[in-house]
């Protein structure tokens, strides 16, 4: 347990919250396994973690699960973008195809931050989680892009597959692993809209509520989205109606059956994604690609952090074991255990919550450690329950 915490300290360097709910999901899903816990997880892992919700595209095409449990009130999301883990330095210039009409240097601020999430050594262990999403993220917004000054929202065939090459080979320059087409189950048709009715801006303009749908969506509340989503749903409903398939979302849950439909309006979404970047800066639509995806992972932690800044002042500059940082740390954690019983899992989001916290305002000693603070310090009444509440079970989004 000890062990799994100090790793949990130190997964969040300088992440967003965003990335904080995905690497969370990671953890829960090699939850199972309580013992053999550690940050990389041997190469097998990797095919559990593609059992978790990756995409914004997932063939499950209803609106997210709503998550009763509230995400944390705590101040630190909506950074710009800070690289996640340091960078690798090994960059060279790419060689592109020559044949995709367009100034990478434009989106660089995007391929860097992909490149970043997605770099060779980590991409196994993060892939699903991490890499995956901000890969498509940078799909949708190149695509977005691309089209901005013409009247489609699609790329023709032969430019995706230039195009698509270059992206690689850009990424692939700055230090991604080169396989992440195959990782991240994406090909350069995905850039085409694909089985898609409608492709032009026109059409597309016609057949959906846009302002509605840039409403829902041009500031994605990461602490609203998840829990009472409106720029999900709003996509959800602009791909159907662009898909032509007649049906209404409140018809039935299993709202379309045939393999051919879920295909459409998959690509149809790809379409709507590619129309919302057209609006957004880049830097908004990433955040709001990403955190559409991190909401599938909309397991949160209950717990009410009170900012702790005697923990911050006590414990901040360690250079040995102190009396008053652990002393000071165990009164906080006795003091937000009592607030409610929770679970194991939602134990582990609320210690990875609180160290980020702690990370955040300077406290870069991993007091788990220091302080033998143990998983069930945080969840004492529900420790050895694990189970039994099915909250804990249902909220994967799986
Ligand atoms: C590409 O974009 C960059 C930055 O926006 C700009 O400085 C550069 O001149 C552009 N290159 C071309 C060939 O248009
Ligand atoms: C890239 O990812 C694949 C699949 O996840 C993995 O097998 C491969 O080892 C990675 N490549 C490098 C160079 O790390
Ligand atoms: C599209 O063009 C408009 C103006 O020409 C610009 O404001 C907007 O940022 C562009 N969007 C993208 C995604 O390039
Ligand atoms: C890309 O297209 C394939 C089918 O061609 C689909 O299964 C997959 O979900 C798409 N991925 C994204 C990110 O749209
Ligand atoms: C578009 O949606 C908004 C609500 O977001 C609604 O007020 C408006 O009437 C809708 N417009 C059309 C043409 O349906």
């Amino acid at each position: 347990m000890i062990k799994k915490l100090s790793v949990l300290y130190w997964v969040f360097t300088s992440g967003s919250f965003c990335h904080l709910l995905l690497v969370i999901a990671l953890w829960l899903c090699s939850y199972q396994n309580v013992v053999a816990l550690s940050l990389l997880p041997k190469p097998g892992h990797i095919s559990s973690t593609s059992e978790l919700p990756s995409s914004p595209n997932s063939a499950n095409f209803q609106p997210i699960e709503i998550s009763p449990t509230m995400i944390p009130h705590y101040p630190f999301h909506g950074e710009p973008m800070p690289p996640m883990y340091p960078s690798f330095p090994k960059t060279y210039d790419p060689v592109l195809t020559g044949r995709c009409p367009v100034n990478f240097s434009v989106i660089s601020s995007i391929t860097a931050k992909t490149a970043s999430d997605c770099t060779q050594s980590l991409s196994t262990v993060v892939g699903n989680v991490i890499c995956c999403p901000q890969f498509n993220s940078l799909l949708h917004i190149f695509q977005g892009f691309y089209s901005n000054h013409s009247d489609t929202l699609v790329l023709q065939n032969a430019v995706a597959d230039d195009c698509f090459k270059d992206i690689i080979s850009i990424l692939a320059s700055r230090g991604a692993n080169s396989s992440l087409s195959s990782m991240c189950s994406v090909k350069s048709s995905n850039l085409t809209g694909g089985s898609c009715p409608v492709k032009d801006i026109s059409t597309f303009e016609k057949a959906v509520n846009t302002s509605k749908l840039l409403d829902s969506c041009s500031t994605v509340d990461p602490l609203k989205e998840c829990c009472r989503p409106f720029c999900q749903p709003a996509i959800s409903e602009a791909a159907l109606q662009i898909s032509g398939i007649k049906m209404t979302l409140s018809d039935n849950k299993n709202i379309v059956e045939a393999p051919t439909e879920i295909d459409t309006l998959n690509d149809c979404k790809g379409v709507v994604y590619s129309w919302i970047a057209r609006k957004l800066r880049f830097v908004d639509a990433n955040n709001a690609f990403r955190l559409l995806s991190s909401c599938k992972v909309n397991k949160a932690c209950p717990l009410d952090f009170k900012q702790p800044s005697e923990v911050i002042n006590a414990c901040r500059n360690l250079a040995a074991p102190s009396p008053s940082c652990c002393s000071s740390l165990n009164a906080y954690i006795t003091g937000i255990q009592k607030q409610m019983l929770i679970t194991n899992r939602q134990a582990i989001i609320c210690a990875a919550v609180f160290g980020y916290m702690l990370q955040k305002a300077g406290v870069m000693t991993n007091v788990y450690e220091l302080c033998d603070v143990d998983l069930k310090d945080f969840s004492l009444q529900a420790y050895g329950q694990e189970g039994t509440n099915s909250l804990s079970e249902t909220e994967l989004g799986s």
